[in-house]
Parts: C-alpha cells; sequence; structure tokens
C-alpha cells in the first residue's frame, strides 16, 4: 500500500512571492528615499527595543503580509541608520544599493560556496573578486585569498596562514601541543593603533594574549621600526619564537598607515610574516594622490581588506588576500570521504573549504562583484577621494577654530579630534595640577557630547581614547555623506559643546 502524503507545501506561489517581493522592493526604495532624513539612531535604551520583540515562539504559521508589516512596525524604527550619510561610527561601511540586490539574488539560489560543486559559478566570481581586489590595489593578482565574515576572520586566517608556514615544525598534525616547540610564539603590532582584533587573533590559536607584542610607535602614531628591530633582537636572545608583524593601513583611531616598506624589509631579512591589516584602509591604494602611503603593500605576505568597510559593501563581506596561494591551501587543507567525488570529469580546481577555515560558506562575492562592475575603479576612486576631502575639511573646520583642538593630521577616513574651549586650554598650561583636573572635565564633557548627538539623530559618532583622553571620533565610511553632511555635523557637535559645558563646567581656576 502506498505511504499517504501529507500536504506540505508550504512554499509561497510564484505570484503571492511577486506580490510579496514588490512589497519589500518598494520598502526599501522608500526606505533609501528617506534615509538621509531619518534619525540615524533610534535613541531608545535597550530594555525599550527588547520589549518589542517580547514574543512567544510561533508553534502555528503566520500570515506573510503581517510578518512583513512586523518590519515596517518594529524593525526599522529601531535599526541604527548605517547607510545614513552622517552615520560615522566604528569603521561601518554604507551598504551599496546593488549589493543589495545582490544578497536577494545570492539568497535565492543558496549556494553554499565551500565548495565548487554546490556553487560552480559563485566560486569563479569570488575567485575573479578576489583577483580583481588584488589588481586595484597592486597586489599580485595571482595571490590566493577568500571572503570571510570580517577583518577578525581574515586577521586570524592570514596569521595563522604565517604561523604554519614559517614554525620550524609542522604544526599542522600537533598545533603547539607539540614538544618540538622551542618557545611562544609572538607577533608584533603597533602600541597606540594596534588593532584588538589582532589580541582576538592570538586569543583564538592560543597564543595567548600575551605574545601580541606592542611596539613603540612615533608621533604620527606609526610604528617605530628601529624600535621593532630593537624588541625583535631582546625577544629572540630571550626565547621567543617572533613570527609575524602586523602592519596597520588605516588604523583605526586616526588612520595611519604604518611604514610598510620597512616593515616589508625587516620581514625579509629575518624570515618573518608581514600581515598587512588594511581592514579600514588598504583600499586607499587606488587613490593616485595616496601612493607614496601604501610603498611596500605589494610586500606583504598576507592582506586583509574589508569590503564592507571602504568599499561601502553590506555586512558582511571581508577579503584574505596570500601572496602565494600555495601557503594558505598549506594552511588549511583538510578533506574527508564526504567532500570527495567520483566522477571522471571531477573539478580539481579550487574547493573554498580547503583554503579557509570554513566548510559551507555564504556567497558574499556576488555583492561585491556586481558592486565593482556596478561603480567600476573609477567610481569608486572618486568616492574614496571624496572622503578623504571629507575628513580634511573636518579637520580645517577644527584647526581654525578657538574651541575645538586637532590631534593628528587626517590620513584617509577617519579623524579624531577634541572639543576643548580655549580658555580650559589656557587654564590646562598653567600646571601639571590643572591640567590634569581640565583633561579630565575634557573627557567627561567629549564623551557627553557624542552621546548627545547620537541622541539627537542629527548624526551617530562615537568617542575613542587618543594618549589616553577622551576625544570625538567620526569614521567617514559611508558613500553619501557630503561636505555638507561634515559642516552640519560640525555645527552641531560646537552647539552642544558649548551647552553642555555651560550647564556642566566645575569650578576650574586659573592657577
Ligand atoms: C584595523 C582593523 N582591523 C580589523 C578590524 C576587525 O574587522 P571586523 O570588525 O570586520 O571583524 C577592524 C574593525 O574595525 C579594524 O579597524
Amino acid at each position: 500500500m502506498a505511504d499517504e502524503e501529507p500536504a506540505l507545501d508550504l512554499d509561497l506561489s510564484p505570484e503571492a512571492f511577486r506580490r510579496l517581493g514588490h512589497q519589500v522592493v518598494d520598502s526599501i526604495a522608500d526606505y533609501y528615499g528617506t534615509i538621509r532624513d531619518r534619525p540615524v539612531f533610534p535613541g531608545r535604551t535597550g530594555a525599550q527595543i527588547a520589549s518589542v520583540f517580547d514574543e512567544m515562539l510561533p508553534l502555528e504559521g503566520q500570515d506573510p503580509e503581517a510578518i512583513l508589516k512586523e518590519w515596517e512596525e518594529k524593525v526599522l524604527p529601531n535599526t541604527t541608520q548605517l547607510g545614513s550619510p552622517r552615520y560615522f561610527g566604528f569603521v561601518n561601511g554604507s551598504g551599496t544599493m546593488m549589493g543589495v540586490l545582490a544578497d536577494a539574488l545570492a539568497a535565492a539560489v543558496n549556494q553554499n560556496v565551500g565548495a565548487w560543486k554546490p556553487a560552480p559559478a559563485a566560486t569563479e566570481i569570488e575567485r575573479r573578486t578576489v583577483r580583481w581586489i588584488a589588481e586595484m590595489i597592486g597586489y599580485t593578482p595571482d595571490c590566493g585569498g577568500l571572503f570571510l565574515s570580517g577583518g577578525t576572520m581574515a586577521n586570524l586566517t592570514g596569521i595563522l596562514t604565517g604561523l604554519r608556514n614559517l614554525a620550524d615544525y609542522d604544526t599542522t598534525p600537533e598545533g603547539l601541543q607539540s614538544p618540538r616547540r622551542k618557545g611562544r610564539f609572538t607577533l608584533y603590532m603597533s602600541d597606540h593603533e594596534g588593532h584588538s582584533s589582532v589580541v582576538r587573533v592570538a586569543d583564538i590559536l592560543n597564543l595567548g594574549r600575551d605574545a601580541v607584542r606592542r611596539v613603540p610607535s612615533h608621533a604620527d602614531f606609526t610604528m617605530d621600526v628601529e624600535a621593532l628591530e630593537r624588541m625583535l633582537d631582546e625577544d629572540v636572545k630571550r626565547g621567543d619564537i617572533p613570527f609575524c608583524v602586523v602592519g596597520q593601513v588605516g588604523s583605526i583611531n586616526v588612520g595611519a598607515v604604518d611604514p610598510l616598506e620597512a616593515i616589508a624589509e625587516v620581514c625579509q631579512e629575518r624570515g618573518l610574516w608581514f600581515h598587512a591589516d588594511g581592514a579600514c584602509g588598504a583600499v586607499g591604494a587606488i587613490l593616485p594622490q595616496k601612493r607614496d602611503l601604501f610603498q611596500g603593500l605589494d610586500r606583504a605576505d598576507s592582506i586583509t581588506l574589508d569590503p564592507h568597510k571602504w568599499l561601502f559593501i553590506n555586512y558582511e563581506a571581508a577579503c584574505l588576500l596570500v601572496r602565494e596561494p600555495e601557503r594558505l591551501h598549506r594552511a588549511f587543507s583538510l578533506t574527508a570521504p564526504y567532500l570527495r567525488g567520483t566522477l571522471a570529469t571531477e573539478y580539481t580546481g579550487q574547493d573554498y573549504h580547503e583554503w579557509g577555515p570554513q566548510m559551507s560558506r555564504g556567497f558574499k562575492a556576488l555583492k561585491v562583484w556586481m558592486s565593482l562592475k556596478h561603480w567600476g575603479v573609477e567610481g569608486y576612486r572618486r568616492l574614496l577621494a571624496r572622503g578623504v576631502q571629507a575628513a580634511e575639511r573636518l579637520d580645517r573646520r577644527v584647526r581654525e577654530a578657538e574651541d575645538f583642538q586637532a590631534l593628528h593630521a587626517p590620513v584617509l577616513f577617519i579623524y579624531a579630534f577634541r572639543y576643548a574651549p580655549r580658555d580650559l586650554q589656557e587654564v590646562a598650561e598653567a600646571s601639571p595640577r590643572q591640567r590634569r583636573a581640565v583633561d579630565r572635565y575634557l573627557d567627561r564633557l567629549n564623551q557627553r557630547i557624542a552621546d548627545e548627538i547620537q541622541l539627537s539623530g542629527l548624526a551617530f559618532l562615537m568617542t575613542t581614547a587618543v594618549r589616553g583622553r577622551t576625544v570625538l571620533r567620526l569614521s567617514i565610511c559611508s558613500h553619501r555623506t557630503t561636505l555638507e553632511d561634515i559642516d552640519r555635523v560640525f555645527e552641531k557637535l560646537r552647539e552642544l559643546g558649548r551647552a553642555i559645558d555651560k550647564d556642566e563646567r566645575p569650578p576650574l581656576a586659573a592657577g
């Protein structure tokens, strides 16, 4: 007797899908049409937002129309507008419209780019796009590489590739537990601007966070390479095994670019892995006016470059490039019977699960591939140049003002500065004790300004610490930001600074 099959066609009909899909596209188009005027930050507490989503697990299915309505009513109003021209938080790109379409298309075919067979076209698009990114920034297009979830994972993959290839015993079978390990593996990055993701990498690799050695930096926040050399000598004498130097290419607080050529030279002489953390800034190498800054990038053994930052691609999209592809393969190659095919025509090219840490992988490359095609390198050049111009404009406004203090020259698109009324600067100059009191107050004041501008909805920016002081910081990483946006935000910061200072300044008599 034939089994009776329950009716389980839960898919939407093509007509229903089309109708809902059109609604979604309309909603996105309306969103983009109003993005410039939307409050950048919802300005509600965590508890308020949590309560919006406080509901029971749905045991029975719900009406798709009602689900989409929740997007409009619950999700959008409680969303931070990373696509706003006045969103300057973290280092978050704004997301391209082409990327939205690409993500929908990629989701439709639901490829698993862990291997070629479940993703033949996607594999080729990823290989091609990685090559394009290398070519754009003047790296060898014959490099290996892949897309990953973020800069942290790209740094992890690059640094592990270095360790696997340079350790004086084969770390693949025994890892760090081998009796052949003669000392502590160490890696190096600049003290002020080195990114915390590198510490995370040491953590995940079980090297220990202390394995990340902090190299002193110059006044312009770039690595002091002579100090690096001294540190390497001392560490080797002590029995450590240095294996990697991480050069910052567009650092997190001030956008500094380390002296890449000099780092490459040291790494070459000493047989160390040179990993360039260009998560934020490596793509700046496409700007002819910035060419000198990137001298030596082509000598890096591996480079992190995040398309979800300064290429404005929708989350998630990070990219790792490795100069010699075989070294990446050597670090990650691992197979199993269920991963192999048996056809005579078996594919012998790149199965991505053997070239990186992930097995199942999404089709991230499509949004990068489509966005690059849409704007071309020339379009990106113009957008990046405007980002640099915006940081320079902000720097000029800060330097011309009585009540702001510049902290560094703008390098790329990240700029940090301080609200510091002139009279307070004068009080600070009177004595070290006064300076400490003023600095503590300015720390609080700058934090309050950043908090208030977030709550105002006009712009989203955050503070960071520069040489131990709390300062304002803008990451101008939106392809929509205009110079007028920068002026508006600068004026608002000044207005807030004045108002808060008037209300909250403690007695700070000049000494
Ligand atoms: C210099 C640098 N490296 C790495 C990262 C980590 O990237 P992600 O947040 O994509 O993991 C960041 C993040 O801002 C960064 O600025």
